[in-house]
């Protein structure tokens, strides 16, 4: 195999190739509608949701914001263990107290706007210094600020809150927002836990840094997204200590991304051969079990910098809880989280994950794919140059239907295109991952392996901290390929009902 252009240094791909390629009638059809959005999905100021085509509450319009300030203090429930969410006695005191502040920009001029915020209680709102009434409806709290926004103008918006945040239920099932654990708690995102435990714009088209801060007793740790930037113990009485993390992420997030672990952990800090810190937060009951895969975490990060280009932020790492914590793994920024020891397949798929998904991060909820299909043709990757299978062998498999254990699993693989999940329901199936993977690699064995590296390494650095869909990938990968055709590709693996007539 050429490694050449695994080794190339990451150029501005519009510079190699200044062929255009025309042929995205195709495309273009199935994306949005270009508009006023922070990346281009319409919604109106004061609207229920951003116009995602599958979750159309999340997100809101007329606005983008740029930073969250979010100060949480969270005392865990040491009442019974066996409450759930709904059964918990209303009554308790509060488990978390907090305060979101919310920077902004207008996109249009509006008079209320809409956060996406579901559950915990309102005590208190501002716009800019001054009271401003609030509504709630479902996950909409709507906010008239006291005077009109004209466009261009940056506001701040402080929510003042409190109560146990929600565990909120999937379409497909899966549980995210705020998970109470055996020794704490856990925030996960995706697609719309956010507003489970901070008011926002909660779409992933609305990216933006944060500042994290968590206060909870002393003996407890709080790991979130980012850079470590103080941690601070305050009182000394027996029950009375409590220590403050405060954790700053400077590159762009979506707010799907954000998480907060709190428990007992071991903390281990290092940096990579290239200075790059590395905090990784382990569950002392798993710390055994993880050593071995978690020693590779430098190795799986030079691995894929030199595959997919720089890494696109300032620090990396990981959180293992105990297996049951959460039924998923997920990438949240910077530092992936593991529900229990990983396997190296599942810490290459999340790392992966930093470069396609949180840093070039999809427009909507349609196009998850470009999360998943990348991060599992990920490990296909890992797997050939480590002496596992090729990525062919893997690809050959599941077109003849021998890769799972059983038949079902085999068959859902065809149950719908990648870039068009037949519900919100289905949005982390089969196709989007295993299928979307098998696209990537139709896309290699078109172009070649140099040209190959060239268009994810591109892809990535095109899009770096920024938002895009399927269209966008399209038009690049045709843009960077002239001369060849993927007319078969996009219309029989990306877009194709059904399984394709040829491998
Ligand atoms: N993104 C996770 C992964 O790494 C899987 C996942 C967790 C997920 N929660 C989700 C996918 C919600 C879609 C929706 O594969
Ligand atoms: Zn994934």
């Amino acid at each position: 195999m050429s490694r050449s252009a695994r080794l190339a240094p990451t150029v501005t791909p519009s510079l190699r190739t200044l062929t255009v390629a025309l042929s995205l009638s195709l495309t273009l059809t199935l994306g949005l509608t270009a508009c006023s959005g922070p990346s281009g999905v319409h919604a109106t100021p004061g609207s229920a949701g951003v116009g995602d085509p599958y979750f159309p509450k999340s997100g809101n319009g007329g606005y983008d914001v740029t930073h969250y300030d979010l100060t949480l203090a969270y005392t865990p429930d040491t009442s019974d263990a066996s409450d759930t969410p709904e059964t918990r006695d209303s009554a308790a005191a509060p488990t978390l107290t907090a305060t979101a502040t919310i920077t902004a920009r207008a996109t249009t001029p509006f008079s209320t706007f809409d956060l996406d915020f579901q559950g915990m209680k309102v005590n208190s709102l501002t716009v800019d210094g001054k009271k401003a009434p609030w509504t709630r409806s479902g996950q909409e709290l709507k906010v008239r600020p006291p005077t009109a926004l004209r466009k261009g103008r940056t506001f701040k918006t402080t929510v003042r809150y409190s109560g146990t945040p929600e565990t909120i239920t999937d379409p497909d099932g899966s549980d995210e927002g705020w998970l109470p654990t055996a020794d704490g708690a856990l925030a996960l995102g995706e697609p719309t836990g956010s507003m489970a435990w901070f008011p926002g714009n909660d779409h992933p088209s609305d990216k933006a840094t944060y500042d994290i801060t968590i206060t909870v007793p002393k003996g407890l740790q709080a790991v979130s997204n980012g850079e470590l930037r103080s941690e601070t113990t305050k009182g000394t009485g027996a029950g009375d200590a409590r220590t403050t993390y405060s954790w700053h992420t400077p590159q762009p997030m979506a707010t799907y991304l954000a998480t907060v672990a709190i428990g007992h952990y071991d903390i281990t800090r290092t940096t990579t051969r290239n200075g790059l810190p590395v905090y990784v937060a382990v569950d002392p009951q798993e710390a055994a079990a993880s050593r071995k895969v978690l020693a590779k975490l430098p190795e799986i990060m030079e691995w894929e910098e030199y595959n997919f280009g720089p890494y696109p932020f300032s620090s990396t790492g990981a959180i293992v809880d105990r297996g049951g914590d959460a039924g998923y793994a997920l990438e949240t920024q910077n530092r992936p989280f593991f529900p229990g020891a990983p396997d190296t397949a599942t810490l290459v798929h999340e790392l992966a994950h930093q470069w396609y998904g949180d840093s070039v991060t999809p427009k909507t909820w349609r196009d998850m794919w470009l999360n998943e299909g990348f991060a599992t043709y990920a490990e296909w990757l890992w797997a050939e140059d480590h002496d596992g299978d090729t990525a062919q062998q893997t690809f050959d498999a599941l077109y003849k239907g021998t890769y799972f254990d059983d038949k079902a699993d085999d068959d859902a693989v065809w149950a719908f295109p990648p870039a068009t999940p037949t519900s919100a329901a289905h949005i982390s199936d089969s196709p989007v991952y295993e299928r979307g993977a098998m696209v990537l690699h139709k896309i290699r064995r078109t172009v070649g392996d140099a040209r190959f590296y060239d268009i994810i390494q591109g892809w990535a650095a095109t899009h770096r901290h920024g938002n895009a869909n399927t269209a966008d990938f399209t038009a690049y990968v045709e843009k960077m390929a002239p001369g060849k055709d993927f007319t078969e590709i996009w219309k029989d693996w990306l877009y194709g009902n059904g399984k394709p007539a040829r491998p």
